[in-house]
């Protein structure tokens, strides 16, 4: 299905029928055990010289389906999915990755990737972090032992947006890996292996199965790189997804273009609205002219997502305003159909200490926003009455 659009692949990504009695729903195949018809039909199998299924940890029909439909989204010729987006990035780095290695990632992102290249430092892998709005930050923390370069544009919580084409450049010139977790953008906004990416993943928990009803990952790039991952951590380290989560994620994706849509106008509705609010000292969305690399973003995305960040000056208010919001829910994830609010330097960024986040440009009175696909004047009735009482 190479010529289809975004929407059609979105619908029917990864089918394959013939084999399932004709069911449009994927088969959830439970099995952790696969029985071999032959001694030569399963002795090849079970080495991977023919392609077929024998243990849980190494696949399942339903988790192929979920794998082709994603490195079809991602424009990448293979896919692997996992239990949860950690699992996917561990097993990236550590498939690329070795005693001696360096990495150059961003110095604002995900905390809990920031803790693991930290923790990475145990295992003789060192991390540089740059300001990722820069691409010749890259190329300037580089060193003769580079092996990755890690991206996250819209990065976690700020928004900030990283010249992909840029850094891929640089990674080629440099004989280095790119990875790039496209989590906030979703492949339906943002595709980095056309952009010259090698790697490109996602937590799955988010837009993807974008109903905060389950916890995966996944990741999409060349066969070769690919089957390295699929043959080194996922294989060895285990981690691959359940094949009852792997069936529900290729549901929500289903309806991935359609949510974005509605994500991506809400966002951008809401960032313009609260623009000129009093009580916010600040909005970061890639949609407004004055977000610094909104250029970039225009050029790199399809649209400019449903996550915003907001200052609102103080730990204090952040709290008020988590407590005053109705319809927006406070909790600590993002990429559901419902719109979710949470305090990020109090709780996903508390794990770094206040000079990190203050190196990182994450204020104290920082709010996440993940704005839903509810109606946008609901929301923003919601969000102006907490202001309000600030
Ligand atoms: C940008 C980004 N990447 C990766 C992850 C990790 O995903 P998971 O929680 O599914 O392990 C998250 C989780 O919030 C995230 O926001």
């Amino acid at each position: 299905m190479d010529n289809k659009s975004f929407d059609t692949l979105a619908v029917h990504g990864g089918e394959e029928r013939d084999s399932h009695y004709g069911a449009l729903s994927i088969p959830i195949y439970p099995a952790s055990v696969f029985a071999f018809s032959d001694a030569d039909d399963g002795i090849a199998i079970h080495n991977f010289e023919k392609p077929g299924y024998f243990y849980g940890r190494l696949g399942n029909p339903t988790q192929t389906a979920l794998d082709r439909c994603i490195a079809e989204l991602e424009g990448g010729e293979d896919a692997l999915s996992f239990a949860s987006g950690m699992a996917a990035i561990s097993a990236a780095v550590l498939a690329f990755a070795s005693q001696g290695d360096h990495i150059v990632a961003p110095e604002s992102m995900y905390s809990t990737a920031t803790n693991l290249f930290r923790d990475l430092r145990r295992f003789g892998i060192s991390t540089s972090f740059v300001d990722a709005t820069d691409a010749a930050n890259y190329r300037s923390a580089a060193q003769p032992n580079t092996k990755i370069f890690w991206i996250e544009t819209p990065s976690n919580p700020l928004v900030q947006i990283t010249d992909i084409a840029a850094v891929a450049v640089t990674a080629k010139e440099l004989g280095v890996l790119t990875i790039a977790d496209n989590t906030f953008a979703t492949p339906y906004n943002q595709r980095p292996l056309e952009m010259g990416v090698h790697i490109s993943l996602h937590s799955a928990t988010k837009y993807l199965g974008g109903h905060s009803d389950l916890s995966a990952g996944v990741l999409a790039g060349s066969n070769d790189l690919v089957d390295k991952i699929r043959h080194g951590p996922s294989k060895l380290m285990g981690g691959n997804i359940a094949p009852q989560v792997a069936w529900l994620v290729l549901r929500g994706i289903k309806t991935l273009a359609l949510r974005m849509e509605r994500h991506n106008s809400n966002a951008a509705s809401i960032a313009r609205t609260l623009t000129s609010h009093p009580k916010v000292a600040d909005v970061f969305h890639p949609s407004l002219e004055s977000h610094r690399n909104h250029q970039i973003a225009k050029s790199q995305m399809r649209g400019f997502g449903g996550m915003l960040s907001l200052d609102l000056g103080t730990a204090d208010a952040a709290k008020n305003f988590v407590n005053n919001v109705q319809l927006c829910t406070f909790a600590t994830s993002l990429g559901g159909v419902e719109t979710i609010v949470q305090p990020s330097a109090l709780m996903t960024h508390a794990t770094l200490s206040a000079e990190e986040r203050a190196a990182a440009g994450i204020p104290e009175g920082l709010i996440r926003m993940s704005v839903g696909i509810e109606n946008v004047d609901d929301l923003i009735d919601d969000i102006q009455q907490a202001l309000e009482k600030l």
